[in-house]
């Protein structure tokens, strides 16, 4: 008992020098590798702690692991990185449900009996597990663009989402107060609670779903550490006090980037757009890789405002290569962070720190904006969203109060992507028809690529 107690104290500081190492992309990959052992270790003892207790089916848990590993092990293999928010959601889902699941668990060992607080502790957790389960299910479905904004209009939402909410938190505190739940109350419970978790998802759309996510992560946290307390597993408490904490802080930072109230968030539907979008008319310019690479040759200063395109087109090697060009010929060249540019917190950081770009180099959302006010060139590398303008100044668009990267001030914006289609929310981009901006369609990557040839020969 004290060796495996000891071990479980090796287990946490591991997970926590684990994350800790998460931080910065340069000790990411160790940090990766240390929580995984933390984590393994975790599961050793967890196997091991009840064999002095009671019996179990060591037989049926195996083949668990063997199952979820091969599952883990094949779709980690094959998931491309474009795919990496959606399979995050998906296990994030699983996460939640499984926690909920020990919940269940505990109603059926103690005939869906509890003393004190313990039953709406129970019920609680087993609500959260599974708005977590359904909402990140919904969000899987809308970023892989499975399930389109329409094919989940529900009337009056966020009225439904605020009955919902009452309902469960009620019942939890009725069956609490009660000590006990017949079996159809709880059949009603789980079918109310994973609803609630489809209603809060459902109608979040546009841009704003980065902030439903980093919330199901959190949920999904803090249903781990609830479940630790119910089973005594400390290494289980303190790794969901972890998801937990930090997927708050995200959530907070998110609606800070998002200009999203947490309440707005917490009832669903918090899109504060207005009556009807500007329509956009007018032509888009276009430019040719060879007089970009001029223009960029004799520019001061040149900044890369990069975004889900980058990562589709896999363009974050070539666009170095640019970078260290450049630099040669005493360009100064930076990069444009937008915290949710992509599809995942921190995409653009992962993909530039894979390309080995210096840190120092990356600009956050203030720091941008003031650079790009004096910019020579700014090239959006497949950016739409986080560059449209509709967000400061149409109160009726979607996206209406999320800070941008503003290129108002930006003396020349080339913008590569392959159409004119809108990106993840789904309109219309009046940057792209402004008079200094000049559209090079076509992949990023062949784009890039291109320029590059042709800035070899200036
Ligand atoms: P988006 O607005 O989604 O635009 C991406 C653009 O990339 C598209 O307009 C697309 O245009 C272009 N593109 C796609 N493949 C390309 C390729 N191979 N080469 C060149 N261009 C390509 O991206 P964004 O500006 O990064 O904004 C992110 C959006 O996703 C925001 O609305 C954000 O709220 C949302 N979101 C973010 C997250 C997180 S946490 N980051 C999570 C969920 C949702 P073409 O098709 O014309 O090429």
């Amino acid at each position: 008992m004290v060796v495996l107690d000891f071990i479980l104290f090796i287990a946490a500081v591991l997970l926590i020098i684990g994350l800790r190492k998460l931080s910065h992309p340069d000790s990411a990959s160790r940090g990766n590798t240390l929580a995984a052992i933390a984590l393994a270790l975790g599961v050793v003892v967890a196997l091991i702690y009840p064999l002095e207790t009671q019996n179990n089916n060591y037989l049926f848990i195996g083949i668990g692991i063997l199952v979820g590993a091969i599952i883990g092990i094949i779709s980690a293999r094959k998931v491309a990185m474009t795919a990496m928010p959606e399979m995050v959601s998906l296990f994030n889902g699983f996460g939640g449900l499984s926690a909920g699941l020990i919940s269940l668990v505990w109603l059926i060992n103690n005939g869906s009996k509890g003393e004190g607080s313990d039953l709406g502790v129970v019920l609680f957790n087993l609500f959260l597990g599974l708005v977590a389960f359904s909402g990140s299910m919904i969000a899987y479905g809308k970023l892989s663009g499975k399930l389109k904004d329409e094919h989940l209009k529900i009337p009056f939402s966020t009225v439904v989402n605020i009955l919902l909410l009452i309902v469960t938190l009620g019942a939890i505190f009725y069956f609490s107060y009660l000590g006990v739940l017949s079996t159809p109350e709880l059949i009603a419970f789980l079918v109310i609670s994973f609803i609630y978790g489809v209603v809060f998802v459902a109608p979040i759309g546009g841009a704003d779903m980065p902030v439903v996510i980093s919330t199901l992560n959190s949920l999904t946290g803090i249903t781990a550490a609830v479940s630790g307390i119910i089973t005594d597993n400390k290494l289980m408490l303190l790794g969901g006090v972890l998801v937990g904490s930090s997927g708050i802080i995200l959530t907070l930072l998110m609606c800070k980037a998002m200009n999203r109230p947490l309440l707005s968030v917490i009832f669903g539907n918090f899109s504060s757009s207005k009556g009807e979008e500007k329509q956009v008319h007018g032509n888009a310019k276009e430019v040719t890789a060879a007089d970009l690479a001029v223009q960029l040759a004799y520019s001061q200063r040149v900044c890369v405002v990069p975004g889900y395109g980058m990562a589709v087109a896999q363009a974050q090697k070539i666009l170095k290569e640019v970078e260290e060009v450049l630099e040669d010929k005493d360009v100064e060249f930076k990069y444009a962070i937008h915290p949710v540019a992509g599809r995942m917190p921190g995409h653009m950081n992962v993909l530039l720190a894979e390309a080995n770009v210096s840190y120092d180099k990356l600009l956050d959302l203030d720091d941008a904006n003031n650079y790009l006010d004096t910019t020579d060139v700014a090239i959006i590398v497949g950016a739409n969203d986080v560059v449209n303008p509709s967000a400061l100044d149409d109160p009726a668009s979607k996206i209406y109060g999320m800070p941008i990267l503003n290129l108002a001030k930006t003396k020349n914006v080339v913008v590569l992507k392959r159409s004119m289609n809108p990106g993840y929310a789904g309109i219309q981009n009046p940057l792209f028809f402004k008079d200094n901006t000049k559209m090079l369609f076509g992949d990023a990557k062949k784009s890039i690529e291109h320029i590059l040839r042709e800035l070899k020969e200036v």
